[in-house]
C-alpha cells in the first residue's frame, strides 16, 4: 500500500495562469491543489513557478523565456521532476524534458499515477491500468535516453510504465485490447448485478463529493462498514456497496464512489466510466462538502460540473456538510430549502453527530419517489398479485387470513402506470396504496417469520 511518508521525489510546480485569469486568489487556490496532488503522489514539493499563457507555445507549451527560468529554477532546487498543471501534447512533454534535462508529468499523468496508487479492487485496476497504457501509447515515441532513468516508483512511471516503456506499440496495442476485454467482462458481472437489484427493487443512494469531503468516513459511519479512510486525495477509488438497515423506507444501498476533483481529465472521465455509472444510475445523491474548507462553495461547483459531464444531474441530491467538529459553533441540524426539494444536512462523520438526522433526511428523500408498504390483497386479486411479483415490485410476502400480504417496494414512477389496468385492479391498488398513513404505518411492519423473501 501507497505509504505517504516514503521518501518523495523533488518535485517544481508549474502554474499557468489564463491571461484572462486576473484573480490571484484562483490562482493560488489552484497551485495549492496542485501543490496537494503532487503530495499525494508521494512528492515533496520543492517550489513553484507561474506562467502566463495567453496561447499555449507548441514547441514547449510555455514560451522560451519561462522555460529557460524553469531549466535554472529546477537545477538551482535539484529537482527530480516538473509537474505542470495542464494537459501537454506528446512533443511538448518531450521537448520540455529535453531543454530542461528533467522528468516532465503533466496533470493528466499525475492524476492517473496517483490512481494507479489507490486503485484497489479488481476493476479499478483495469481501469487505470488501461487509461495509462493510452496515455503512454501516445508518448512512446519520447525515448528515454535523454533522461536518467529512474526506478522504484518514480512518478508517471509507476504501474505498466517501466516495463510497457520497453515494449513496442504492437504489445501495447495487444495489451490495450485485453485489458479491454476483461473490464468488459466485469462491466457484464456488475450490470448483471445490478439487475438483480433492480429486481429486488432495492434503492440505491451514492455518496459523491470533492476529494476528502469525508465520503469514505461517512460510509463507515452509516453502514458500520470498515471502508479503508485515509487523509490523503482519491483513498477511494472503487465504488463500494454497503446495505443500509434499519430505515423506515426499507433496506438502501449505499455506494461510495471515488473523490472528484477539479478538471478531471476527460480520459479519465471515460476511462471510470463504469464506476461513475453507479452515480449517474443512483435514485438519490449524497452530495458530500467538507464544511472546514473555506473554499466548500466552490467544490460544491466542481462536483456539479463533473455531475453534468457524467449524466448525473438531474439525480437527487441532499447536501451533506460534514466535519461540522472544525467548525466553531456549528451543530447538527437539518433544513429544507426550494419547497422541500433540497435537503442540507450538517454532520460529522467522525463524531456521529446529526447521522440521525441524515438518516431521516434519506429516508424522506426516498419516500418522496417510492412506494414502500405492505399491502393486503384479497385472493380474488391473485392476477395483480402476480402481475407485481412478475414486475419485481414485491420484496416480500406473507399468507394472510384470507389472501396474501404483500410488501411493494418500487419507484413510484414505476408503480403509477399500473393504476391504469382494467377490470377495478388499477383503481383497487391507487386505492390501497392512497390510504392515509399507510407507508407510515407499513414501513414498521414487521417482517415476520412467516415472510418469504422473493
Ligand atoms: P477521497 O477518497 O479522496 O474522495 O476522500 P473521501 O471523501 O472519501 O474522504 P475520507 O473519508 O477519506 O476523509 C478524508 C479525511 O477527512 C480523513 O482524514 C478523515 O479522517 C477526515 N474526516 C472525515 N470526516 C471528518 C469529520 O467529520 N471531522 C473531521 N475532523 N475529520 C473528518
Amino acid at each position: 500500500m501507497f505509504e505517504r511518508s516514503r521518501k518523495g521525489e523533488r518535485a517544481l510546480l508549474l502554474q499557468p495562469r489564463r491571461a484572462s485569469d486576473s484573480a490571484a486568489s484562483r490562482n493560488t487556490e489552484e497551485i495549492d491543489e496542485f501543490a496537494e496532488l503532487a503530495r499525494s503522489a508521494g512528492a515533496t514539493v520543492v517550489g513553484s513557478l507561474g506562467a502566463r499563457i495567453d496561447k499555449p507555445n507548441p514547441k514547449f507549451f510555455v514560451g522560451s523565456g519561462k522555460a529557460e527560468e524553469l531549466k535554472e529554477q529546477r537545477a538551482a532546487l535539484d529537482a527530480d521532476l516538473i509537474l505542470v498543471n495542464h494537459a501537454l501534447s506528446p512533443v511538448q512533454e518531450r521537448n520540455l524534458e529535453k531543454y530542461t534535462e528533467c522528468r516532465v508529468v503533466d496533470r493528466t499523468g499525475l492524476i492517473l499515477d496517483i490512481f494507479a496508487q489507490r486503485a484497489r479492487s479488481h476493476e479499478g485496476k483495469l481501469q487505470v491500468e488501461l487509461a495509462q497504457l493510452k496515455h503512454m501509447s501516445t508518448r512512446l515515441v519520447r525515448g528515454w535516453t535523454h533522461l536518467e532513468r529512474q526506478r522504484g516508483g518514480a512518478i508517471g512511471l509507476r504501474g505498466p510504465g517501466e516495463t510497457q516503456l520497453e515494449l513496442d506499440r504492437r504489445l501495447l496495442s495487444g495489451r490495450v485490447k485485453q485489458l479491454e476485454q476483461r473490464l468488459e467482462k466485469v462491466e457484464t458481472q456488475r450490470n448483471t448485478a445490478k439487475r438483480a437489484r433492480q429486481r429486488n427493487a432495492v434503492p440505491t443512494a451514492a455518496l459523491v463529493g470533492y476529494t476528502n469531503a469525508g465520503k469514505s468516513t461517512l460510509f463507515n459511519k452509516i453502514t458500520g462498514a470498515g471502508v479503508y479512510a485515509a487523509d490523503q486525495l482519491f483513498a477511494t477509488l472503487d465504488p463500494t456497496l454497503r446495505r443500509m438497515d434499519g430505515l423506515a423506507c426499507g433496506p438502501v444501498l449505499l455506494a461510495d464512489t471515488v473523490g472528484f476533483i477539479r478538471d478531471l481529465p476527460h480520459d479519465l472521465v471515460a476511462a471510470f466510466k463504469s464506476t461513475l455509472a453507479e452515480t449517474r444510475e443512483a435514485d438519490l445523491l449524497l452530495h458530500v462538502v467538507d464544511a472546514a474548507d473555506p473554499e466548500h462553495d466552490r467544490r460544491i461547483e466542481e462536483v456539479q460540473r463533473v455531475l453534468e459531464e457524467i449524466g448525473a444531474q438531474d439525480v437527487p441530491q441532499i447536501f451533506v456538510y460534514n466535519k461540522i467538529d472544525k467548525v466553531e459553533g456549528a451543530r447538527p441540524r437539518s433544513e429544507n430549502i426550494d419547497g422541500g426539494q433540497i435537503a442540507r444536512v450538517w454532520v460529522s462523520a467522525v463524531t456521529g453527530a446529526g447521522i440521525d438526522l441524515l438518516r431521516d433526511a434519506l429516508t424522506t428523500a426516498l419516500q418522496r419517489d417510492r412506494v414502500h408498504a405492505w399491502l393486503a390483497v384479497p385472493d380474488h386479486a391473485g392476477r395483480l398479485r402476480a402481475r407485481l411479483i412478475a414486475a419485481g415490485f414485491v420484496s416480500a410476502e406473507r399468507p394472510a387470513e384470507r389472501g396474501w400480504e404483500i410488501q411493494i417496494d418500487a419507484p413510484r414512477a414505476l408503480i403509477e402506470p399500473l393504476f391504469g389496468l382494467p377490470d377495478g385492479e388499477g383503481e383497487w391498488l391507487r386505492e390501497q396504496l392512497s390510504r392515509p398513513g399507510l407507508l407510515a404505518a407499513s414501513g414498521a411492519a414487521p417482517y415476520n417469520s412467516a415472510a418469504t423473501a422473493l
